[in-house]
């Protein structure tokens, strides 16, 4: 089994349910989950069992037109109504990746434009279109950075990566993962992948490394504070991560560590690459500063993957689930239309990553 062969998310056959991996059950069980309530959906990208940020855009997608195609009115405002209803509701699962407001955006965008022309239920075809549109155009975005990204490596190469930004974190082949992909379908064998785990949800242990390792991937996990070792010998040639929301200046917010990882990777001289969509460039946000950072309860911390509790009752816990990696530290952004360089404000307007772009919080 290949994990690029696990369909992270879409809708059912039958088009009456989203179809998810459970991604906190992995590595050990691989469980698709049908979801078609409002709650469960809101659920499943609460508690990551979809996550990554252009999963998450997909799944709200999906998510919306279900809820949508579940409503039984002709009345065109009741059904706006309603719609807005269930956006507000599935954008308060996660604050920090901004896909999940820009897909729910996109597709109000649709009921806007469309919905003096077209009755109820033509809009409700449109609306799974449109959900189609935005799972297909991912996965070419995610080979587009995987190509770009991949131009940037050599044979031997080894690759540190934080969390997951793999096939799972995407509809497929990940961002950050994405260029590793493409080497294995060059033919390349010998590139290395270094897996910090990433605590607290271990997301590169559970599955990173379990992504690369079903790749046939030289893959190593490390403990998030052993990446300066590993650099330090001389093992880690780039870092490719993903991103939640890069503001207008380059600032980048992706997994609580990331921020470290680019600041190590100075000091050792290693480049620093951020994948990203342009769908997670938010012109709207001038400077990380303004990022809304996503925090997590301390049970995390403190139990959730251990077989007993591993720190003292009531003890107080910092569980920020991002951090911004300051754009100082980011030798490239790897976007589906080019790789940026600094200065990034100039580069996104290069690339055409428009500055008017709305559906940020
Ligand atoms: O909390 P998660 O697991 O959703 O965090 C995921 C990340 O931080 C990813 O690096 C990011 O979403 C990019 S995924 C292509």
């Amino acid at each position: 089994m290949n994990a690029l062969s696990l369909d992270t998310v879409r809708l059912s056959e039958d088009g009456a349910s989203l179809i998810i991996l459970d991604q906190t059950l992995l590595p050990g069980e691989i469980r698709y989950r049908e979801l078609s309530k409002a709650e469960d959906i809101w659920e499943a990208i609460y508690a990551l069992r979809v996550r990554g940020a252009p999963a998450i855009g997909v799944a709200a997608a999906y998510g919306i037109y279900l809820l949508c195609a579940q409503l039984d009115m002709e009345d065109m405002e009741a059904f706006c109504t309603q719609f807005r209803k269930h956006k507000d509701y599935l954008n308060s699962a996660r604050p920090t990746a901004v896909n999940l407001s820009w897909a729910l955006r996109r597709m109000e965008r649709v009921l806007e434009d469309e919905r003096d022309r077209l009755t109820v239920a033509e809009l409700k075809e449109r609306l799974r279109r449109e959900a189609h549109a935005i799972r297909d155009e991912d996965i070419a975005i995610s080979r587009s950075i995987g190509q770009l990204g991949f131009e940037l490596l050599r044979p031997g190469d080894g690759i540190l990566t934080h969390c997951n930004a793999g096939t799972l974190a995407t509809a497929k082949y990940g961002t950050a993962l994405a260029p590793v992909y493409i080497a294995l379908e060059q033919g390349w064998k010998d590139l290395r992948v270094f897996c910090d785990e990433t605590r607290p949800l271990l997301q590169g242990a559970r599955l990173s490394a379990f992504e690369m390792q079903t790749a046939g991937v030289d893959a190593t996990l490390l403990c998030d504070n052993m990446a300066s070792s590993i650099m330090a010998r001389g093992d880690i040639n780039i870092v490719f991560v993903g991103c939640d929301r890069v503001a207008a200046n380059g600032d980048a917010a992706n997994k609580i560590g990331t921020s470290g990882v680019a600041i190590l990777a100075r000091h050792y001289g290693i480049p620093f690459y951020v994948c990203a969509p342009s769908s997670t460039i938010d012109p709207a946000i001038t400077h990380g500063g303004e990022i809304v950072i996503e925090e997590r309860p301390p049970e995390e911390v403190t139990e959730l993957w251990y077989r007993q509790r591993m720190a003292p009752e009531g003890v107080k816990v910092y569980n920020p689930a991002f951090d911004v990696t300051d754009h100082s530290l980011i030798t490239g952004i790897i976007t589906e239309r080019g790789i940026a360089y600094p200065p990034f404000d100039q580069a996104f307007r290069r690339l055409g990553l428009t500055p008017d772009r709305e559906g940020s919080q």
